[in-house]
């Protein structure tokens, strides 16, 4: 039954036949997306990677052609030999791109079969993410996720493209290095020749890249693969790609300038859009007491008020307890939401807040006049009388309480700002909003280990009018680093370098380290900013991300060919898995790994 192509040559793809071609002989090759009989007649919906076309096997024309036509079942691979036709009228499918033509069949070859496929090459199925992983070949032939990855293919080569126009030089730096400092668990890889040592997958090519502004190679770029053994999310994996660059002797706005016109390229050959340039900028301080957030979605409003100050003495021990602590207070009000919310859904809200970590969720609603709210009546007059003036309460109103640490209130409030975003349909989902945050803090605060950790990474530049604080105030500093948001996603995240050994030797003491402990991580930057390292900066775009909110996907996962589930594994490959005694002998590592049900018990 099966047949070779023999001397056949596919003259085009099944997707982009049109009226142009009407009368042309075709030959076509594909999988059998559908087929039908229609009283004798058998219609075969034929795909490629371009689309669909239906070929007309018809009794009529020839036996044979009909004959195979009988034989053939879903996602098998045919070859159809025909010439393109109008279709009538009543037939006309203007769902579909070639859906004016048809191709009367008059030789067919069957390629190859296929087993019973475990789900429907089609749209919207709704099938268990884990068996699409297994069959991921499969779930590749379905249009979206094929689209997806051609738009990951466009995205990728008009950064090359934009990058290549503006002097940048495309230099690949290793894969088998050592730790980076990007602050996630590094994955290792045994070294058979060094017997006990490793190399290090990178986390990024941060210090490599930093290298070669030393070396004075000036504009550097690399579409590559970076490692990280973190906790995954949807927007996380454990490998995955930045759009990353370096440049000499430039400011932020360079590096600004620079991204800003690669989007705008980016976005005009993947979807064919135009987006405003330059982007919106915000500092990190308005944008955590604004959104409570350092990645803001700036579709909407909806901003976070602080109300501290009403309440710092106030006789409702949550609130005047929680700024003795250290603490604030901050609202969230939606005009007109109290009218619309039902209490059910105000208990879910709170619920969500407390898996976060919250206390509680006070709140107002107003009715007629009336504040209803199960705190109200702790309130002094003075405190209610304040709180009309900041807030401006009106009928239907609704106003979310969160005090606690400013960490704690600021993640519960800007969560709930995306649900009541979304709840109220403020958002608009067609838009595209771009966000600069720029002067984040050098340091954070790391409670658990009591010292001072970098923000970015410790090569970022302290602001220059801040310098004189890093033997104050260390959490004041800001820092010369920016990150790039779009529709509240961070997209990417850079800074201005240290290129004097002086200020790198504080940072290392501010952050608890010492000059041999750096030395032992990073000595070879720290060796090469001492041969004439020029003043240098850049940034990384997550190029998983950006695809994902053009292709208006839900998780990066569905914009990588291979990806792994949420533990890593790909259950495609069965990546990773046990290997063989004689090879772990060959590295010189022995297992120590308690039996599962030893480790669960
Ligand atoms: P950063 O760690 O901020 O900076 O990473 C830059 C961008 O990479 C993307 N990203 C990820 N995407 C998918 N899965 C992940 N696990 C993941 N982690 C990060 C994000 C992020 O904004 N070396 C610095 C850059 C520099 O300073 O030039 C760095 O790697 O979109
Ligand atoms: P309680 O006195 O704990 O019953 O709380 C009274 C109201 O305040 C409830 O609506 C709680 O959800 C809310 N609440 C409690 N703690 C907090 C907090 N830290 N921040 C905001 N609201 C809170």
């Amino acid at each position: 039954m099966l047949e070779l192509m023999g001397d056949w040559e596919r003259t085009d793809y099944c997707g982009k036949l049109g009226s142009e071609d009407l009368e042309r002989e075709v030959v076509l090759m594909g999988w059998v997306q559908s087929h039908r009989d229609h009283g004798g007649v058998i219609f075969i919906d034929l795909r490629d990677r371009e689309g669909l076309v239906q070929a007309v096997l018809n009794p009529e024309n020839s036996e044979e052609v009909h004959k195979k036509g009988e034989e053939v079942r879903d996602e098998w691979v045919i070859a159809i030999k025909g010439k393109v036709s109008k279709r009538t009228p009543e037939t006309i499918n203007p769902n579909l791109k070639t859906g004016e033509i048809e191709v009367m069949a008059s030789e067919v070859r069957i390629l190859n079969t296929s087993k019973v496929i475990p789900f429907l090459i089609e749209e919207d199925i709704n099938v268990d993410e884990l068996l699409r992983m297994k069959y991921r070949y499969l779930d590749l032939r379905r249009q979206g996720m094929k689209q997806n990855i051609i738009t990951r293919h466009k995205v990728a080569a008009a950064s090359r493209d934009y990058l290549n126009s503006e002097g940048f030089l495309e230099i690949e730096t290793p894969y088998l290095t050592r730790s980076t400092p990007e602050g996630a668990r590094d994955f290792l890889v045994p070294s058979r020749l060094n017997p006990g040592e490793f190399y290090a997958l990178p986390q990024s090519p941060q210090i490599l890249k930093q290298t070669l502004m030393v070396s004075g190679l000036d504009r550097y770029y690399q579409v590559v693969r970076c490692f990280r053994d973190e906790d995954l999310r949807a927007d996380r994996q454990p490998e995955f790609t930045q759009i990353d660059i370096e440049m000499t002797f430039i400011k932020e706005d360079d590096i600004m300038n620079v991204v800003e016109g690669m989007l705008k390229a980016i976005f005009k050959e993947s979807k064919d859009i135009e987006i405003e340039t330059p982007f919106k900028r915000i500092n990190h301080e308005e944008a955590m007491l604004k959104y409570g957030s350092d990645k803001p979605d700036t579709r909407f409003g909806l901003e976070l008020q602080d109300i501290s100050s009403i309440f710092e003495n106030s006789e409702f021990k949550v609130f005047s307890g929680a700024i003795k602590n250290g603490g604030i207070i901050k609202v969230l009000k939606v005009e007109g939401g109290g009218s619309e919310l039902s209490r059910k859904e105000i208990d879910d809200y709170t619920e969500v807040a407390k898996t976060l970590g919250a206390k509680g969720l006070a709140w107002i609603r107003v009715a007629e006049g009336e504040w209803q709210s199960p705190i109200v009546k702790f309130f002094s007059d003075g405190e209610k009388e304040k709180l009309q003036e900041t807030l401006n309460l009106q009928d239907g109103d609704i106003v979310f309480f969160g005090a606690d640490t400013p960490h704690t209130v600021n993640m519960v409030l800007s969560h709930l700002r995306l649900s009541l975003g979304e709840r109220f349909n403020m958002i608009d989902h067609s838009k595209f909003d771009f966000l600069w945050v720029v002067d984040f803090p050098l340091f954070d605060f790391d409670h658990n280990e009591k010292r001072y950790v970098a923000m970015h990474h410790p090569f970022t530049s302290p602001n220059e009018e801040d310098m004189h604080l890093l033997d104050g105030e260390k959490g004041m500093i800001r820092s010369r680093a920016y990150d790039v948001v779009l529709n509240g996603v961070e997209i990417g995240g850079g800074s201005i370098r240290i290129y004097r050994k002086d200020i790198q030797e504080k940072i290392f003491k501010a952050i608890g380290l010492t000059m041999e402990e750096a030395q032992d991580k990073f000595g070879f930057l720290l060796e090469a900013l001492e041969f004439g390292a020029p003043p240098h900066g850049g940034i990384a775009l997550g190029l998983d991300r950006i695809i994902m909110l053009i292709a208006g996907a839900q998780s990066i996962r569905d914009v990588i060919a291979f990806p792994k589930t949420q533990k890593g594994q790909c259950p495609l490959t069965e990546a990773p898995s046990a290997v063989d005694t004689n090879q772990l002998l060959e590295l010189g590592i022995k297992l120590d790994i308690k039996e599962k049900d030893e480790k669960e018990s």
